[in-house]
């Protein structure tokens, strides 16, 4: 059993990942904290808790509202056209069960670490300004958890809020500097394989055939929820009927890192030079006083069998 606490800034493809994650025998979510992004950190809080009651996955999961400013307390609009205005692409969802928890987000996260004493898995589908500000609490928290991945980051491919950078990255770019060199056991997953991984109105028509009766309220959230995704892959990528796959893939590496294929990097982050700001630095070079260890960054992954299996938890 993998116990993984997710860090979401709950949008369209964060809400997949998180009610794969809800659903999948392999997994426990021991909570999620939220982070401003695609819409603001209450109402991810929000989403999340809404989305836990439709998963029907038969625990309490702990919601905590997280950052609604990057560390250096800029604030940052939501992406309407993306994620639509309440960041699950306009579904009206309902009312959840239980409201979030009333914890700092910090706290939370080091609890959580301590709790599973080594083996908590945090997975981050959006800005790392939560484990930023909990780094700077508990220095000592990447060697008190199992692992991170997070998804974030273009290495080989270009970026897409500039040429040089991804979206969770630029949003806080100084906080995943911070992240990237503290010393977590990291695995990146970026743009190098999320858009070559697609969710697609076949496979959710495929799924349909054999759906779970419990999980008919997920399905039919996601493919309502998808088609304001695919039309804005449309309108951007000239895509039809498909989307990329960004965070639910960082919940299936996190599950199963076999399905991909890394790189070892050494990597920091520009957050000073504004043309260049999120853009990962990497240094091949051998130095002995480096403090911080490698991160594995996924340059390949098998979509075919990450697509089957992201569908596979919602059918019998
Ligand atoms: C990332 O940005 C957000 O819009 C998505 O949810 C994903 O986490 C992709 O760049
Ligand atoms: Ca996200």
């Amino acid at each position: 059993m993998k116990h993984i606490l997710i860090d979401a800034d709950t949008g369209i493809d964060d809400s997949v990942a998180i009610l794969y994650a809800l659903k999948s025998p392999n997994i426990h979510v021991e909570g999620i904290v939220t982070c401003f992004g695609n819409s603001g950190a209450v109402q991810s809080a929000d989403n999340s808790l809404r989305l836990v009651k439709i998963s029907h996955c038969g625990y309490h999961v702990p919601v905590v509202v997280g950052s609604n400013l990057s560390i250096d307390g800029e604030y940052e609009e939501g992406q309407p056209d993306i994620h639509g205005r309440n960041g699950i692409g306009n579904v009206q969802l309902p009312e959840p069960d239980y409201p979030a928890l009333d914890v700092d987000p910090s706290d939370f996260i080091i609890q959580k670490a301590k709790e599973l004493d080594g083996e908590l898995i945090i997975v981050s589908t959006g800005r790392m300004t939560n484990l930023a500000n909990a780094l700077m609490k508990e220095p000592k928290l990447p060697k008190m958890v199992k692992k991170l991945v997070s998804m974030g980051g273009s290495l080989h491919v270009p970026g897409n809020v500039s040429e040089h950078a991804e979206a969770n990255i630029y949003g806080d770019a100084r906080a995943a500097d911070m992240v990237m060199r503290a010393g977590f056991n990291m695995l990146l997953v970026g743009l190098d394989v999320t858009t070559k991984t697609f969710m697609t109105q076949e496979v959710i028509d495929k799924t349909r055939k054999h759906v779970r009766e419990d999980c008919v309220d997920s399905l039919n959230y996601i493919e309502q929820a998808l088609q304001f995704y695919f039309d804005f892959h449309r309108r951007g990528e000239g895509m039809l009927e498909k989307s990329f796959t960004h965070d639910p893939l960082a919940v299936l590496l996190a599950e199963d890192p076999t399905l991909g294929i890394y790189e070892m990097i050494r990597a920091s982050v520009e957050y000073k030079a504004e043309d260049y700001k999120g853009k990962i630095l990497t240094d091949f070079r051998f130095h002995p006083d480096y403090n911080h260890e490698a991160i594995a960054y996924c340059i390949q992954v098998n979509s075919d069998k990450a697509i089957r299996r992201l569908f596979s938890v919602f059918q019998k």
